[in-house]
């Protein structure tokens, strides 16, 4: 059977002021129905060009995306951004911006108030419904980011490194939190991370991209059984070994990075 999403000698060029930018190079992997892969790499190296290519904000310079089986084409409402940077409308309560997806898609106020109030609660928001995003912490605000995506249900789930502001205590929250939704529904999930042992923690496989020209340079299956305890996920013997074995691939491109800061651009 034919995986849910497919992505297939995907490269992505961009002119800059006459210059050209190879931001991917011949990116090739499979997502199937269900998993977690999380996809780490060095800054710059392509991660949220390949979301926005995957949601269909960008097309391909060469090669091409499948999702259910048909090429990308345009935006695609079956599958679900969270981009970085919450994008929760100030003017409108928690609710109302949980909502917002349902009533676009002409979902009756009592059914949306329903589901969008069943969320709020499963991540802790409850009494918060008629507060303004100005009223939330960071946290707070990333975890509406997240159910008011989750609310209109879609097959795939694009995160683009949904909690990196957040401090570690509560990025470890989250995490519990969004493999917990994960387990309710069923969701196959696409999620970037700078970081590995959230990459790890999280994923049935992570894939690992070098330095800018970003390609595939491993991917690793992660051998810890379900349900994980995210507060305890690095004491499982197969961490280590998993960490370590990442960690060596993407040292050397993280440096390389470092070379380019100082150096003359690529
Ligand atoms: N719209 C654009 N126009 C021109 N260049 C772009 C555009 N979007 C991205 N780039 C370039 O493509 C490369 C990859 O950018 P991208 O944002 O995908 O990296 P990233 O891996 O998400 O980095 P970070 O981890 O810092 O978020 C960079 O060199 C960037 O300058
Ligand atoms: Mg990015």
């Amino acid at each position: 059977m034919a995986s849910l999403l497919s992505i297939e000698g995907v490269s992505k060029d961009f002119q800059v002021r006459g210059r050209r930018i190879l931001a991917l190079d011949s990116v090739t992997l499979a997502v199937e129905k269900g998993e977690f892969v999380t996809v780490v790499g060095p800054s710059g190296c392509g991660k949220s060009t390949l979301l926005n290519l995957i949601v269909g904000l960008l097309r391909p310079s060469a090669g091409c995306i499948r999702f259910r089986d048909r090429t990308i084409n345009g935006i695609n409402p079956e599958i679900g951004y969270v981009t970085q940077k919450d994008n929760l409308l100030p003017w409108r309560s928690l609710l109302a911006n949980v909502e917002v997806a349902l009533e676009i898609r002409g979902v009756e106020p009592k059914e949306r108030k329903r589901r969008a109030g069943d969320l709020i609660h499963q991540v802790g928001l409850g009494g918060f419904e008629d507060h303004y995003p100005h009223e939330l912490s960071g946290g707070m605000r990333q975890r509406a980011n997240i159910i008011r995506t989750l609310i209109y249900d879609p097959q795939l789930i694009l995160m683009d490194e949904p909690f990196g502001p957040l401090d570690a205590q509560t990025r470890i929250v989250l995490q519990d939190q969004l493999l917990r939704l994960w387990t309710a529904a069923r969701k196959t999930i696409v999620f970037i991370t700078h970081d590995l042992v959230e990459a790890i923690a999280l994923a049935d496989r992570v894939v690992l991209m070098s330095s800018r020209p970003g390609k595939v340079k491993c991917i690793a299956t992660v051998p810890i059984p379900r349900p994980r305890d995210v507060y305890q996920v690095h004491q499982h013997h197969a961490f280590g070994a998993t960490y370590e074995r990442l960690w060596k691939e993407l040292r050397p491109e993280v440096d390389l990075v470092e070379t380019w800061k100082g150096g003359a651009p690529a």
